[in-house]
């Protein structure tokens, strides 16, 4: 049933309308936003094979006749956009322009200019309106880096705008605008919260990215950088048609990680779903996150660049084309755990509209189990507690022995960021600050201990979930040689004997025994409680209280598990499925669903066509939620710009019910998780009775957990 938009060129009459002689390409035109908006239409599959069949165009506001558009498209280094090119992509462009006209931003019935004429869609009335002299939308080439998006910027793609009382050059190519690289804070001091940037009249090169925050053996201290892509950039001045944003924080367990990494470009969602995407830099390890009791080292300086981050979106992303009252953080792993503290944090209330937290870590607090790698994401150390995890340690290391903790902090200060980050023990832990973080939990209910209208948890639609094997990602394949399921499990887990019978006699994670395979059959259960105890049980436990307390913290929440990935953090080196069928088993690792998400799956990645559908379906869910706070993409949308296997899947699948909406538990039964893959489907709260057992039940936080 495809929806075909009709598409018409009309030409003008000969003696109206000349084709115009195009100036001789320049080789660096600076090309901005002073005259006209510039829109940038890209009918985006995310099929990375089929990129080549498909070409993009730039569309400017009206100029008063035609004689002005070919100079319009000059401006831009480009040309009026050509019968041949209207032929070839016909399908493409008049999706693209139905859509604008859809969503209000530009009229569409009139048509546009053209080479040689007005085109429409939407059928013949335009001819007897248009003519030469009426003011028109124009249509123009988009040939700059036309090919790989890696590559550097070719001349010509320059694109020069005014925000934040500076000039900022970034650059476009054939999905999204891009400003790379800008810096949205000053150079920090070391442990010393950041303050928005403060230089004025500059002309800031946005082509490339900043570094990336020391890390290992690279990167700096001088890291606070952000990007941007965009699928607009209004007239300068102008706030007309701004488009939701998606402000991206990257994971990396708080000591790794950048806000360039390709499997996160936000060109792929700027161009298929119209957003905006900013992906930032923060400090890390021990940059970030040190601190020390009775000193002004409060730590969470990485938490509180991100702020400074999103208070820089607030005030300038307007600019950029970007709603800077339709924010949504979102963040994976660390950078879940980071969405979660921005949750609560007093500092960040009011900053942001939604929240995603994929893959936030937890649990471990009462499961008996002790050093659990992922407490700390979701329950906060106080800074006495974080220094005793890291901060002696950290002194030793760095011989920064002295006899007073002035002289110590004195020592370290000095050392270089590359080798304060390579210590073997770092400071990674989100804290109890007292003004960026100030509870030791984020607050869900509105019981007497925890007074939900007293808190600062942001009251905001949010999604939470899982993969549906994180935990295989921090689960250790046991050696050859164990001979029970019991030394399988105390490998996998890094737990005792005692422990291995405790899970056995519970009877609730039992061994398939199917394979044959003692170390696999045990390594499919570790990775099953390691899921449930660090990633699934705090995180459904997380969206239950905040949706289900007297007083529900979160105005709607939504859950999911991934069923359908590839690739993602890989220690035991377990690969995909074999053949590379998705069809056979494979875990699901942390950090896999990223090209789900960002639609950023590679050719290499592409196993099968419904790997490509998945996608396609996907990455429209999390934008809806980014456009609306739910993940329902309306279905005309979807119509209108020609997106019909995100509809098909749509259909299949049902509608992603939020959790608590219906106010009645029962009702949600069967249905609260939605299940990513295509097209999905949906099912009941994943491994209650194993959660309860581990001591992360769903009434965690409803029954006064923290
Ligand atoms: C960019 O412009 C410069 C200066 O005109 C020229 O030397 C260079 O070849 C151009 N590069 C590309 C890739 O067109
Ligand atoms: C073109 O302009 C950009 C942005 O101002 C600049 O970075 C680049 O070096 C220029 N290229 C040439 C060849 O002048
Ligand atoms: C053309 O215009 C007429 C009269 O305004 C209208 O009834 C008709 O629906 C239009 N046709 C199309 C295809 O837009
Ligand atoms: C973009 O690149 C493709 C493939 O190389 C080519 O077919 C197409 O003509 C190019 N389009 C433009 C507008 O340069
Ligand atoms: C086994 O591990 C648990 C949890 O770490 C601990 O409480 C218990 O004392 C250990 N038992 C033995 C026999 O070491
Ligand atoms: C935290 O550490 C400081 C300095 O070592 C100490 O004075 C204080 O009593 C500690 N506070 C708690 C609650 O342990
Ligand atoms: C600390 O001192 C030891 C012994 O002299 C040396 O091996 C090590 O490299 C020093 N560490 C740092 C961070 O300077
Ligand atoms: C409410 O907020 C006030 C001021 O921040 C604080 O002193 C008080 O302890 C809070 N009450 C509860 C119940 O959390
Ligand atoms: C929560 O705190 C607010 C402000 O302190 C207070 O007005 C309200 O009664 C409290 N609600 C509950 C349920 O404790
Ligand atoms: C089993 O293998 C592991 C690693 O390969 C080794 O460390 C361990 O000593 C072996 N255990 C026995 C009982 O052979
Ligand atoms: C068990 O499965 C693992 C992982 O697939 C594999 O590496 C190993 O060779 C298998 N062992 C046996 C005995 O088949
Ligand atoms: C992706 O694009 C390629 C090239 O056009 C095409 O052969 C392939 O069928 C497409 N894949 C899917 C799943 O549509």
């Amino acid at each position: 049933m495809a929806y075909l938009v009709v598409a018409t060129l009309l030409a003008l009459h000969s003696a109206t309308a000349q084709r115009t002689s195009l100036p001789a390409p320049r080789a660096n035109l600076t090309v901005t936003n002073a005259k006209t908006s510039l829109t940038l239409l890209y009918q985006n599959n995310l099929n990375a094979s089929d990129e080549n069949n498909h070409v993009g165009a730039l569309l400017l506001d009206a100029v008063p006749e035609y004689s002005a558009a070919a100079s319009a498209c000059a401006a831009l280094n480009e040309q009026l956009l050509s019968r041949e090119t209207l032929a070839e992509y016909e399908q493409d462009i008049a999706y693209q322009l139905a859509y604008q006209g859809y969503a209000g931003y530009f009229g569409v019935e009139d048509g546009f200019y053209v080479d040689g004429g007005v085109f429409t869609v939407g059928g013949g009335n335009a001819s007897s309106s248009s003519s030469s002299s009426t003011a028109l939308p124009v249509l123009c080439t988009q040939s700059a880096n036309n090919g790989s998006s890696s590559a550097p910027p070719a001349n010509g793609s320059y694109v020069t705008l005014e925000a934040a009382d500076n000039t900022f050059v970034g650059y476009r190519n054939k999905k999204s605008f891009r400003f790379l690289g800008i810096p949205y804070a000053d150079t920090p001091s070391r442990w010393k919260y950041a303050s928005l940037y403060s230089g004025t009249g500059e002309t800031l090169q946005a082509s490339s990215y900043g570094a990336q925050c020391a890390q290992g053996s690279s990167g700096s201290e001088d890291c606070l950088f952000l990007n941007v892509q965009t699928p607009y950039i209004p007239k300068a001045g102008s706030r007309e048609n701004l488009r939701p944003v998606m402000f991206w924080i990257h994971g990396g367990g708080f000591t790794g990680g950048t806000g360039a990494d390709p499997v996160s470009d936000g060109g792929d969602l700027a161009s298929k779903e119209d957003l905006v995407v900013v992906s930032i830099n923060y400090r890390l390890s021990t940059l970030g996150f040190l601190a020390i009791p009775g000193t002004d080292i409060k730590g969470n300086y990485g938490i509180a660049d991100q702020i400074v981050a999103l208070d820089w979106v607030v005030a300038n992303i307007a600019a950029f084309g970007g709603d800077p009252e339709r924010i949504t953080i979102a963040g994976e792993s660390a950078g879940a755990g980071s969405v979660r503290a921005l949750l609560g944090s007093p500092r960040a209330a009011g900053k942001f509209q939604g929240a995603i937290a994929l893959s936030n870590l937890g649990g471990g607090v009462t499961l008996g189990l002790d050093g659990d790698y992922g407490t700390t994401y979701s329950s906060y150390y106080t800074i006495n507690q974080s220094y005793t995890a890291a901060g002696p340690q950290i002194f030793t290391a760095a011989n920064c022995t002295s006899s007073t903790l002035t002289t110590q902090i004195a020592c370290l200060e000095k050392l270089p960021a590359l080798q304060l980050v390579s210590l073997p023990t770092v400071a990674r832990y989100v804290v109890q600050d007292g003004t960026y973080v100030n509870t030791p939990n984020l607050i869900l209910t509105a019981s007497p201990s925890t007074n939900s209208t007293n808190s600062t948890t942001a009251h905001v639609p949010v999604i939470f979930g899982t993969t549906a094997n994180d935990g295989a990602s921090f689960s250790n394949f046991p050696p050859a040689n164990i001979t029970t399921h019991a030394e399988g499990l105390q490998h996998a887990l890094s737990i005792n004997a005692t422990w291995a019978a405790n899970i056995i006699a519970s009877t609730l994670f039992p061994f398939s025994n199917s394979s044959h395979n003692l170390t696999l059959d045990s390594f499919n259960v570790s990775q099953r409680i390691a899921t449930d105890k660090t990633f699934r049980c705090v995180d459904q436990a997380t969206v239950y209280a905040g949706s289900f307390s007297s007083a529900p913290v979160f105005p709607a929440a939504y859950y999911y598990e991934f069923t359908r990935t590839t690739g993602g953090y890989d220690p035991n080196h377990l690969g995909g499925p074999a053949d590379n069928d998705p069809n056979n088993p494979y875990f699901r690792l942390h950090g896999a669903d990223l090209p789900w998400v960002f639609g950023t799956l590679g050719k290499a990645q592409m196993r099968d066509e419904e790997d490509l559908w998945s996608v396609q379906l996907v990455s429209s869910l999390f934008a809806s939620f980014v456009r609306a706070g739910d993940p329902n993409p309306g279905e005309r949308e979807l119509r209108v710009r020609g997106y019909e296997r995100v509809l098909e899947g749509v259909r299949r699948a049902g509608r992603w019910r939020g959790v608590g909406e219906s106010g009645e538990e029962e009702e949600e039964e069967g249905h609260v998780v939605r299940l990513l893959d295509w097209p999905g489907g949906s099912r009941g709260w994943v491994d209650v009775e194993q959660c309860e057992w581990l001591g992360y039940g769903l009434r965690y936080y409803l029954d006064g957990g923290a």
